[in-house]
């Protein structure tokens, strides 16, 4: 039997696989792809050469970059079928769910699975990186009653996608920056989406749910959908002079701060310092923010009230400012943040399949033995609903 002493909710610092992807030390700060630090390539490389890092283990010559980007950019279009399954999604509906189901639909179309076959991991690789950012632009056209706009095959990777969402070419700045937002949320070790990843990988499903799992996953407003809250939160508080009293209701009422906190880092996030100098680019290109000051100040005051307990800004923190700065609306977020996972969990994907076994954890059963099976018509007490509601 399972001693409860071994249970760590949240599974907090067990060790769910040996992985050479990804590498973070959050006393330091640091966050490695593939032994790579995160600054260099925030810096000195693109989207789509980090992608090929995270999924193949080492940076791509020149030729094998030519042909991955020219193999993403045949790949962009989406069978008109998919577009015509996505008209039908309520308008209303959250893009986090609309790319759910597009992800999960693209195992329909592409049923064939191979997991042993280089060419078959190749092609839904290339498959899922070309097309979510598709999907997340051709929803948001089509619920303001618009057609999707075609991918355009002379632009890269990130400005095609601002083009797709804008109908116009994006500035190379702007670009530029969200190609480097991109890369920056490419992956960060087994956080939750990525362990969804993974479990989903280890039945040896195809890659189509294995992404629609991880999607699923990031949904939720303590992972992926808290750059999302962040905006709302700066909203909320309006003003500079509000953040202190803001934020002293929030420790009050023992609720979380937004964009704020993680599992692993204990210092401030080193994708939120490199998030907020793109901010600061893009301010600077294309006018000021009145919510920067407010996030300004709420940096200092939580690091002033909760700095102790190891409560800094992460990735979350800056990037719905620099989202806002490039005119995206908020729920695409996360979606967004979607685009860039992918290729980690392709990278855990793949990483899982060549030396799988199937996640099953244990349990401590916590409930009781030998009840008795009650007719119904013998039943007297009713459930306590609210008892058994988290
Ligand atoms: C990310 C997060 C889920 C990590 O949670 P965790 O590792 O389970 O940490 P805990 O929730 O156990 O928090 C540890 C302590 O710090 C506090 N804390 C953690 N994050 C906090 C936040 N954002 N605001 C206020 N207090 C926070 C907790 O209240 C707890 O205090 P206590 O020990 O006095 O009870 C959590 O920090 C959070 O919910 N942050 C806000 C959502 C967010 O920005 N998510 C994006 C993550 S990239």
């Amino acid at each position: 039997m399972t001693a409860l002493s071994e249970f760590k909710p949240g599974l907090e610092g067990v060790p769910a696989t040996l992985s050479g992807i990804s590498y973070v030390d959050g006393q330091k700060g640091i966050l490695e792809y593939r032994g790579i630090g995160i600054e260099q390539l925030a810096n000195q490389s693109t989207f789509l050469e980090t992608s090929y890092l995270l999924i193949w283990g080492k940076l791509p010559t020149k030729e094998e970059l030519v042909e991955f980007e020219h193999e993403i950019r045949y790949h962009r279009r989406i069978k008109y079928r998919i577009r015509d399954m996505m008209k039908c999604f309520p308008e209303t509906g959250h893009p986090m769910d609309a790319l759910q189901t597009s992800a999960a639909a693209l195992g329909l179309f592409y049923s064939r699975r191979a997991l042993d076959n280089p060419e078959y991991i190749r092609e839904a690789v290339v498959r899922l990186l070309a097309k979510i950012p598709t999907m997340v632009a051709a929803f948001q056209l089509m619920r303001k009653g618009n057609d999707p706009v075609q991918p355009r095959d002379d632009l890269d990777y990130s400005a095609n996608f601002l083009y797709m969402l804008k109908e116009r070419e994006p500035d190379p700045i702007a670009a530029r920056v969200f190609d480097v937002c991109l890369t920056l949320h490419a992956e960060h070790t087994i956080n939750a989406s990525t362990f969804s990843a993974m479990v989903t990988a280890s039945t040896l499903t195809d890659p189509y749910a294995v992404v629609a799992s991880a999607v699923g996953t990031l949904a939720g407003p303590l992972h992926g959908g808290a750059n999302e809250e962040v905006l709302t939160m700066l909203e909320e508080i309006g003003s500079v002079e509000n953040v202190g009293p803001y934020v002293d209701h929030l420790i009050a009422t023992k609720s979380k701060i937004m964009g704020f906190g993680h599992r692993v880092y204990k210092v401030k996030d080193p994708r939120a310092t490199i998030l907020q100098q793109l901010g600061e680019q893009l301010f600077e290109r294309f006018g000021h923010d009145e919510y920067y000051e407010i996030a300004l100040e709420l940096e200092r005051v939580v690091a002033d009230r909760l700095g102790e307990k190891g409560i800094y800004p992460n990735v979350d923190f800056y990037s719905g400012l620099v989202y806002r700065k490039l005119d995206i609306p908020s729920d695409l977020f996360t979606p967004i943040f979607a685009i860039a996972r992918v290729s980690g969990w392709l990278a855990h994907w793949k990483e899982q399949i060549t030396k799988n076994r199937i996640f099953r954890p244990t349990q401590i059963y916590t409930g009781s033995h030998n009840e008795t099976y009650v007719p119904i018509h013998e039943r007297t007490c009713a459930i306590n609903l609210e008892a058994e509601t988290l």
